[in-house]
């Protein structure tokens, strides 16, 4: 069988503070272009996580390793096989991307030519010249990024890497991680914001209070998430619910104009018709309520720390 190029069994830990930040931790990802999203509300350990298995820090128990190798006491055999996004790396705003990012080739004693490809993957080829300073905040992210292909790895850890961006810089970052994954290269990315997961990765772990709570496919995760909702358009909402909650359904008033929602899988969805019917109201419309990994984390990580 293929080695993991993740494997990370029993990860704790905690902080002096008496925080358990990461409580009893395994994560498997086998190698190939995959993205694998990694995700979790603020707080949840996705940062302790990447820096245990970057070996920044040192987990309480558990083991971990990078491609069958033991990051605690073997980490330098291995690190020049991955590239890795914790926080954001100090550029010299007077220099620019390209003389930033050749310093960093001295020191990892790369080639020059692999800074083109990483400028050309992260399309900063056109911009490379001009000041790190004068770079947009989705630039200097990409710049970032660019710095861990450096090295050509085959793992990429990237922790919140459209953190802070704005909608554009966000697709930005989307299509790059999606590409760096059909790249042939193993992606790990955490992420807070569930869309980009779902837009982004093939695979997802969901974490929360530092405990794994969920993995699989997202096209899996999409469809645990294909809610037992119904949107039902009436002419009075008011009304609807009034009949509704009296016929026993569990029904949400929304901010939409004409709009209710009812708790009931699509199958029996007649029900809501009938209901109606019986007192003379007459929906216009129904349909299931949108599926997305957002409704599956927010029932997962119900109560269990800020979103
Ligand atoms: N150096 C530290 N000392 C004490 N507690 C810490 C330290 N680093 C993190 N923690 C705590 O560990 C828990 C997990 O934090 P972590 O930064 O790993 O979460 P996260 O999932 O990355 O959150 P975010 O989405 O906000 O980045 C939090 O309760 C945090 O306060
Ligand atoms: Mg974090």
């Amino acid at each position: 069988m293929q080695q993991p190029v993740i494997d990370v069994r029993g990860l704790r830990k905690d902080f002096r503070n008496g925080v358990a930040a990461i409580d009893g931790l395994d994560i498997q990802i086998e190698a190939g272009g995959r993205v694998h999203g990694f995700l979790g509300p603020n707080g949840a350990g996705k940062t302790t996580t990447i820096r245990c298995l970057l070996g920044l820090i040192r987990p309480s128990a558990g083991d971990v390793k990078l491609f069958g190798v033991d990051v605690a006491s073997n980490l330098p055999s291995i690190i020049g096989r991955i590239g890795a996004l914790v926080e954001t790396p100090k550029f010299f705003p007077n220099f620019s991307g390209r003389k930033n990012l050749q310093m960093l080739a001295d020191v990892v004693g790369v080639r020059s030519v692999a800074i083109d490809e990483a400028l050309d993957t992260v399309g900063l080829s056109d911009r490379s010249g001009d000041k790190f300073g004068t770079y947009s905040l989705g630039m200097k992210q990409r710049l970032a990024i660019a710095a861990t292909l450096l090295k050509d790895p085959e793992l990429i850890i990237l922790d919140e890497p459209a953190n802070g961006l704005d909608p554009a810089g966000i697709v930005e970052i989307r299509q790059l991680i999606r590409s760096l994954g059909s790249s042939g290269r193993t992606v790990f990315v955490s992420s807070h914001q569930l869309g980009e997961v779902q837009q982004t990765c093939d695979e997802v772990m969901i974490i929360s209070k530092g405990r794994l709570i969920r993995q699989g496919p997202v096209s899996e995760m999409v469809s645990l998430g294909a809610s037992n909702k119904q949107i039902v358009t009436v002419r009075d909402p008011a009304q609807a619910i009034r009949i509704l909650n009296d016929a026993g359904f569990n029904v949400q008033p929304v901010p939409e104009p004409e709009t209710v929602h009812v708790e009931i899988p699509a199958a029996r969805a007649d029900e809501i018709t009938k209901a109606l019917a019986a007192h003379q109201v007459f929906l216009s419309g129904m349909r299931p309520a949108e599926a997305s990994l957002e409704s599956v984390f927010l029932e997962l990580t119900e109560g269990q720390g800020e979103l």
